[in-house]
C-alpha cells in the first residue's frame, strides 16, 4: 500500500482538521464497528460495550492517539506502529478483516462530522492510509 505525496498531504489535512477531537472520532468509530459488525465484539469480552461506555471512550482515545502518531510518522508506519503490531498480530491475534471494518467506521465518523471534507480524493487517501495501518498491525502473524 504505497501512499503518494498527495495522499500524505490529504491525510495530514484530515488530521489537522479533526485535531483535538480525534479521541471522539476514535470512540465513534468503535461504537459504529461494534453496532454494525457485532462479531468484532468478541475481541472485547472484558469491556462494557454499552452506549456511552467509559471503556469504549478510553479505548477510542488510544486508537485515535495511535492513528495521530502514525500520521506524524507517515513515512515510517512500520517503525511508528511496531509495538502495536506485536500486540495485535502476536498477542491479540485480531483477524485482518477487522481492520478494514474499523477503517470504514472511522471514515464514516469523519464524514458525518465534516460535510464536504471527504471529497472522493481525500476519501481514497484516508482509506489507503487506514489500510496501510491495518497492514502493518497484521504483518507479524507467525
Ligand atoms: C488495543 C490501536 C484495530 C482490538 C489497542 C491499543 C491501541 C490500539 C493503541 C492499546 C494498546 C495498549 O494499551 O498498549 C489500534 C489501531 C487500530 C486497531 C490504530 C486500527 C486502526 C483493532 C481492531 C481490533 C482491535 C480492528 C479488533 C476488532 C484490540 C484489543 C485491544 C487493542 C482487543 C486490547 C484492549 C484492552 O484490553 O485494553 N489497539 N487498534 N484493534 N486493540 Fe486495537
Amino acid at each position: 500500500m504505497v501512499l503518494s505525496a498527495a495522499d500524505k498531504t490529504n491525510v495530514k489535512g484530515v488530521f489537522a482538521k479533526i485535531g483535538g477531537q480525534a479521541d471522539e472520532y476514535g470512540a465513534d468509530a468503535l461504537e459504529r464497528m461494534f453496532a454494525t459488525y457485532p462479531a468484532t465484539k468478541t475481541y472485547f469480552p472484558h469491556f462494557d460495550l454499552g452506549k456511552g461506555s467509559a471503556q469504549v471512550k478510553g479505548h477510542g482515545k488510544k486508537v485515535a492517539g495511535a492513528l495521530a502518531e502514525a500520521v506524524n510518522h507517515i513515512d515510517d508506519l512500520a517503525g511508528a506502529l511496531s509495538k502495536l503490531s506485536d500486540l495485535h498480530a502476536q498477542e491479540l491475534r485480531v483477524d485482518s478483516v477487522n481492520f478494514k471494518l474499523l477503517g470504514q467506521c472511522f471514515l464514516v465518523a469523519v464524514a458525518t462530522r465534516n460535510p464536504g471534507l471527504l471529497t472522493p480524493e481525500v476519501h481514497a487517501s484516508l482509506d489507503k492510509f487506514l489500510c496501510a495501518v491495518g497492514t502493518v498491525l497484521t504483518a507479524k502473524y507467525r
